[in-house]
């Protein structure tokens, strides 16, 4: 393959560099081929040596849903909520809503766990997380409203393991509630490379 035979794939810019964190959803139901092909995206992530050691839990399950809203709930006011300074900015309301319930209003939450009997908790992150962006684009490249969080696996008393029956050596790692958006969001916020890069050397600016 030479430089000349590689083509720009527009659409993928558009798509990662508008991929927002979707809060509000419809409740129209997402159709599975559309789940499948968001699947198989976060199939093809990259691991360490390849070991795949991502489990998928698709939940669409209404009573399940809000005991996940529950846990997510349980979670913000029991210890990360209190730890937000400002709580009167727009994007405070806007996850205090979401945190205390809107969640359950997402008809699909795919949770991503770790198998700790493939990869040992120490590089578990690095082989999971790669599984879980690849989610979140393929569901923007579908029209599809996304967000990850990691405050539902921090429900109390191990709950979040409990609802959805895991074993033990299958551990949840983030939690990606995917729906049709009830409004579109504007452009991401995002620093410029400029401020976050350096060349060669950390002294120098790129
Ligand atoms: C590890 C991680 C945990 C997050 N947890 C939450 C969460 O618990 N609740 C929430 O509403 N958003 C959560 N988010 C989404 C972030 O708030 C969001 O990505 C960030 O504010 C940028 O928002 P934007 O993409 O709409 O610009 C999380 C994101 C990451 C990467």
């Amino acid at each position: 393959m030479t430089t000349n035979d590689t083509q720009p794939d527009p659409g993928y810019f558009d798509v990662t560099c508008n991929q927002r964190a979707y809060r509000e959803l419809l409740p129209d139901p997402v159709p599975e081929a559309l789940i499948e092909k968001i699947l198989t995206a976060g199939t093809h992530a990259p691991s360490a040596r390849n070991l795949q050691p991502w489990h998928f839990v698709v939940v669409q399950d209404e009573d399940v849903r809000r005991e996940i809203a529950g846990g997510t709930r349980a979670a913000w006011e029991g210890f990360a909520k209190g730890s937000i300074e400002d709580q009167t900015t727009p994007i405070f309301k806007e996850v205090d809503r979401w945190a205390m319930g809107g969640l359950a209003e997402a008809p699909v939450i795919i949770v991503v766990c770790g198998n700790t009997l493939i990869v040992g908790m120490e590089e578990m992150g690095s082989s999971i997380y790669p599984a879980a962006q690849n989610i979140l684009l393929a569901a923007s490249a579908l029209g599809l409203g996304s967000l990850m969080s990691s405050l539902p696996i921090f429900a109390p008393d191990g709950a979040f393991a409990k609802i959805l029956g895991l074993p033990e050596h299958i551990v949840p790692l983030a939690t990606l509630p995917i729906g049709y958006p009830a409004r579109k969001l504007g452009r991401p916020r995002r620093r410029p490379i400029a401020e976050l890069t350096s060349r060669d050397h950390f002294d120098s600016s790129w």
